[in-house]
């Protein structure tokens, strides 16, 4: 068991998904990028098209500088991120994929090696060596996305894995290859919108500016598409029924749908207004494309991993770090059936003694033993999916922000005593979304405590006194 950071200001999980989410329009840029300029490398090399050759020069800069830095930088946030948010979930895959991510690894290299290869030999080696260099870096980075993205779909879907243990059991995992195939396809609009933003950039007269325009736009039209139509035919219906379930439940904050679909739709009408009137389009516009497109992404990329939830590893690990099933193949025993027995406290090495809890700053109703047990408990089962303290909420214009907080959801529900509050969580479990309680009657007891001080405290009046005074 490791520690567990609830975040400052922001919930740990959300300093994830910021980065991620950047990251993940980088990296899709540069894969989707290295397709199209070898499409139009082709074209410029079969129809001796010079001129293409200016847009695929600043195309290869804008990459070097905007893609491979800060969305290699962002790369190494998210492994600083999860590790912070979830060091037990992380190293669980680093335990079972680490060849795949050291092979990845070397596919990275040879991407950014390509780039800068790519960029400072044009017109310096032969167009067809040049050609070969743009194939390169279009199958690297290709291979490093597919390799990822076995590690990603393995937390959801695990398949075979949960039996024989077998890595590349869990690498061609259910939902392995709808999921290369939906980003492959919606990466190109991505890329659309990043070809708009380069060549709106280049001069006026510039003579193939309508034309890459065009082509642009027709990738990202087919990517759409393509992207939607293997969402709702492939992917989704690999998904595990629980999954399904999870999917419009309220595991899913508002307004994620609302966000992904206007990002959808929005991405189409622009591209398809691109194609249209290809003389008509501004840098203002692809850089609002781009911007819809990081809020669509967020959304989207922040569905795939609530729709595992309560696990962190399907049907293996919790995202409060936990095994909750025997896993024979691999000779595990399940934990939460044992620390339902022996208690949490004094049995996992990283969580905090109560004595510890009682010094920091977080104030309200820790000088109290049992209350501060009680957070030690809340950080370990409630903390990984909900703002359980001060430290994870903002106050912006007289408006919480916080994530789940449980302040807010006792509040809501009227639990508002540490009696109503243990009785409910007692029950937790029939959420689809939440795994039962682990721990002693008395840790329970205590967590209901500390939670009931937590909403007193953020809302003075649900205290008691305050609604007998009423
Ligand atoms: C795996 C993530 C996860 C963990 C861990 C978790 N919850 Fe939740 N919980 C959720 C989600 C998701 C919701 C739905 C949020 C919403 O309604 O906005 C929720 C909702 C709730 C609600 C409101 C339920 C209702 O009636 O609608 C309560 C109360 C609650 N959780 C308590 C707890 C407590 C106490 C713990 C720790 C013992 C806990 N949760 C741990 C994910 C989790």
């Amino acid at each position: 068991m490791y520690p567990f950071w609830e975040g400052l200001f922001i919930h740990s999980t959300l300093y994830v998904a910021i980065v991620s989410a950047f990251h993940v329009l980088a990296s899709h840029i540069t894969v989707a990028a290295a397709w199209f300029n070898l499409y139009l490398e082709r074209r410029a090399v079969k129809e001796n098209r010079e001129e293409l050759y200016v847009y695929l020069k600043r195309s290869a800069l804008g990459l070097l500088v905007f893609a491979y830095v800060f969305g290699a930088m962002a790369g190494v946030g998210i492994w600083q991120t999860t590790t912070a948010a979830n060091p037990r979930g992380i190293s669980t895959l680093i335990h079972n994929f680490v060849l795949y991510w050291g092979s990845e690894w070397y596919m990275f290299l040879i991407d950014v090696i390509g780039i800068i290869a790519y960029y400072y030999t044009f017109n310096r080696v032969s167009k067809q060596t040049h050609l070969r260099l743009a194939w390169i870096l279009a199958l690297g980075g290709t291979g490093t996305l597919s390799i990822i993205v076995g590690i990603l779909s393995f937390k959801l879907t695990p398949g075979l894995w949960l039996e024989t243990g077998h890595s590349l059991n869990g690498f061609f995992n259910p939902t392995f290859w709808p999921q290369v195939s939906m980003r492959f396809a919606f990466m190109l609009a991505i890329t659309a919108a990043w070809a708009l933003f380069v060549v709106t950039g280049l001069p006026k007269g510039y003579f193939e500016r309508e034309r890459i325009i065009r082509y642009a736009a027709t990738f990202g039209l087919i990517g759409i598409v393509a992207g939607v139509l293997i969402w709702l035919t492939w992917y989704q219906p690999s998904l595990p029924m629980r999954a399904r379930a999870i999917l419009p439940s309220r595991a899913i904050p508002q307004p994620t749908f609302p966000l992904i679909y206007f990002g959808l739709v929005a991405t189409f009408l622009g591209l398809l207004f691109a194609w249209l009137m290809p003389s008509k389009q501004r840098r203002f516009m692809a850089l609002g494309a781009m911007a819809v497109l990081y809020l669509a992404i967020f959304g989207a990329e922040r569905t795939r991993e609530v729709l595992r939830k309560p696990d962190l590893i399907f049907g293996y690990m919790s995202s409060n770090q936990l095994l909750f099933n025997d896993m024979a193949a691999r000779g595990i025993k399940s934990e939460e059936a044992r620390l339902a027995q022996t208690g949490m406290l004094n049995n996992l090495p990283f969580v905090r003694a109560p004595e510890t809890v009682t010094n920091t700053k977080v104030t309200f109703g820790l000088d109290d033993p049992e209350v501060a047990t009680g957070r030690v408990i809340a950080i370990q089962q409630c903390g990984s999916c909900h703002s359980i303290s001060h430290q994870t909420a903002m106050n912006i214009a007289g408006v919480r922000l916080d994530l789940r907080s449980q302040a807010n959801l006792l509040r809501m529900r009227n639990l508002t005593t540490a009696d109503k509050i243990d009785n409910y969580i007692k029950a937790i479990g029939g959420f689809p979304y939440m795994h039962p309680f682990v721990g002693t009657d008395a840790e329970r007891r205590a967590l209901a405590r500390y939670l009931e001080a937590f909403l007193h405290d953020t809302y003075p009046e649900t205290r008691p006194a305050a609604t007998a005074q009423r």
